[in-house]
């Protein structure tokens, strides 16, 4: 989605708002642009396309100014184009904007403006902004009275950076549903959409939270709630390194992030299963046996890759602690009109934290009694904050759209709640935890046994490139693998590719398998290899060519697939984990030779904060 930066100090703007702005070029944008105060004007240079557009203009028109906001714009209401890129300003140059997410009632607002002469140049719905702040302030001359005025009359979800002519030492920020820290300096101070940007000048930030407004002056920040009482905040300490966000050597952050598994996933488990011990730790969540059976009804909610890991979580709880769960995306679960009460409990999955569906699923849920835990990566983020419980799966900063390292994470999150669940209900013994136990400790070392051996990946994506359909295949858990290693191969690839329950191509899908098929069956389910076999044999008869992930040891598949890329063995249940790693480096490889942007692929935002 967007990326905002703002500035207000001693320094020169300009190159502190494009140097925050390329560190949020992964949430994907399509047009970018800064504002910067000149001591008495508002000067703004705005193009479509990448970031180096907007440098290229830059240095061809230099800004001078030590306070400024820049965007990065991923359209919504009008097309990429260099008058609908952010900042927008009004009509006498007095009020310049940056703005994340929708006004719903921007129609509303536009029409009256315009009754009243204000003209429009834009097709957004962020010039409604500009245009009410500047008609508030003329009628007030106090640039904070006409910014709270003029929010109270804003609906939907937005983040917005603000700076006025006639207030060369002010900078606002307003945040209702959309993501926007603060970032504390000595002598100046920063907003941002999302911490990276803000890591090469601070540590120190604030989390500004719903329906609030933050006033920076180069020497303070004072944050203000609704009704417009003055807010504490506590500051939020930044434990990770800039290096963390950066690709340390590798050709794309999808690839570092891919190699970084091993170490997240040991660093998932070992915070939560001790080494020394007998059971789960998952301290501060509130999840014991009490609590377990007082809930009826169990709902798995989340969008995208977080969706898929939520399904294998379902998988897990329904198999482990035969409870069942029922896993739905987050933009239907919504409308859906859930059957929801105290004796509800919802997980919530979500790497960002912030994305608009996940969290519209988590406040009608809360609303309506239900418990949430939610499962987040992003510290701090909107969801984490309102979940009743939060299962961080510190996956550190994922800046790749395509989820990776995040989705291993969940997946581990997942075998430790339903482990948990499954101890706290008396439905697993010691013994039995003590062997999941064993071979969950020795899933980061078999992660970095796939990865070692990735050149595979790299010859199969060669020899596949030219392939213009892919089914992936897969029965039971594998059939859930295959969900996600299809997503990564149209999110990155932009290849045509489904993911089908194996036994339910032939009621359909097989009609479409042709020589330029490529099917690639995930085989790890012990119980189901064989039926998982004569599908192949079905699609080859076809003329499809065809791939399979199986584990090491099972011989009988290298008889019927053209190729097979083997992963260590595990127990069944644990195997979806490894399963995931050769679809992601097969993506990546492909992408890599089809020579998309692989870790800002097209129409993609890495945090989808509008529904
Ligand atoms: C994953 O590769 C995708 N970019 C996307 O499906 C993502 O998982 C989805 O938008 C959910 O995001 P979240 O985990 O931040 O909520």
């Amino acid at each position: 989605m967007c990326g905002i930066v703002g500035y207000i100090g001693n320094n020169q703007a300009p190159s502190i708002l494009i140097d925050g702005l390329s560190k949020l070029e992964y949430r994907g944008y399509d047009s970018a642009g800064v504002a910067v105060h000149d001591g008495e004007n508002i000067n703004i240079l705005k193009t479509k396309g990448r970031l180096s557009n907007l440098v290229k203009l830059v240095i061809e028109n230099p800004l001078t100014g030590t306070l400024g906001i820049g965007h990065t714009r991923w359209a919504t209401h009008g097309v990429p184009s260099d008058v609908n890129a952010h900042p927008h300003i009004s009509n006498d140059n007095m009020i310049a904007v940056v703005h994340n997410g929708i006004i719903e009632n921007y129609v509303d607002i536009k029409n009256e403006l315009a009754a009243e002469g204000c003209v429009f140049l834009s097709d957004t719905d962020t010039e409604v902004i500009a245009h009410l702040i500047d008609k508030y302030y003329k009628e007030c001359l106090d640039f904070e009275d006409a910014v709270f005025k003029a929010v109270n009359r804003f609906e939907g979800a937005y983040a917005i950076g603000i700076i006025c002519k006639d207030c060369p030492d002010k900078l606002i920020a307003v945040r209702k549903g959309s993501p926007l820290v603060i970032g504390k300096g000595n002598g100046e101070n920063y907003i941002a959409s999302d911490i990276p940007a803000l890591l090469n000048y601070t540590r120190e930030v604030y989390f500004l939270e719903e329906d609030e407004v933050a006033v920076l002056t180069k020497d303070s920040v004072a944050i203000y709630d609704k009704n417009r009482n003055r807010v504490e905040r506590e500051i939020y300490h930044v434990t990770w390194d800039i290096e963390a966000a950066e690709k340390s050597g590798y050709a794309h952050f999808m690839l570092k992030e891919i190699n970084e598994q091993p170490k997240i996933v040991r660093e998932t488990i070992l915070n939560r299963v001790p080494e020394n011990g007998d059971g789960i730790d998952l301290e501060n969540i509130k999840l014991d046996r009490k609590d377990l059976e007082n809930i009826d009804r169990i709902y798995m909610v989340a969008c995208g890759t977080a969706y898929y890991a939520g399904l294998i979580g379902k998988h897990l709880i329904e198999k482990i602690c035969r409870i069942p769960v029922i896993s739905e995306v987050a933009s239907e679960f919504r409308y859906s009109d859930p059957i929801i009460d105290d004796r509800t409990l919802l997980i919530v999955v979500s790497q960002s934290g912030e994305t608009a569906d996940t969290l519209e699923a988590l406040r009608i849920s809360k609303k309506n009694g239900a418990r949430v835990l939610a499962i987040v990566n992003a510290v701090g983020s909107s969801i984490a904050r309102e979940a009743d419980d939060v299962f961080y799966i510190l996956a550190g900063p994922e800046i790749a759209v395509a989820s990776t390292k995040a989705y291993s994470a969940q997946v581990a999150a997942m075998y430790i709640l339903a482990c948990h669940i499954a101890l706290e209900l008396g439905k697993m013994t010691k013994d039995e935890f003590k062997e999941i136990k064993e071979q969950l400790y020795m899933l980061p070392s078999k992660i970095e046994l796939i990865l070692q051996k990735q050149d595979v990946e790299k010859k199969l994506a060669e020899k596949y490139m030219n392939v213009k359909n892919v089914f992936f295949i897969g029965r039971g858990l594998d059939y859930l693998v295959s969900k996600e290693g299809s997503l990564k191969l149209k999110e990155i690839a932009y290849l045509h590719s489904e993911a089908y329950a194996a036994g339910e191509l032939k009621h359909g899908p097989i009609a479409m398998i042709d020589e330029n098929t490529l099917v690639v069956a995930i085989v790890t389910q012990e119980e189901l290899i064989e039926k998982t076999i004569s599908n192949i044999k079905e699609v080859k008869a076809r003329g499809a060519k065809t791939m399979a992930v199986a584990m090491k040891g099972n011989t009988k598949i290298a008889e019927v697939a053209d190729d097979v890329i083997y992963i260590p063995r595990t127990m069944g249940i644990l195997a979806p984990i490894l399963a995931n790693i050769p679809d992601q480096l097969f993506a990546y490889y492909m992408a890599l030779n089809l020579g998309t942007d692989i870790d800002k692929p097209r129409n993609l935002a890495k945090s989808v904060t509008v529904e």
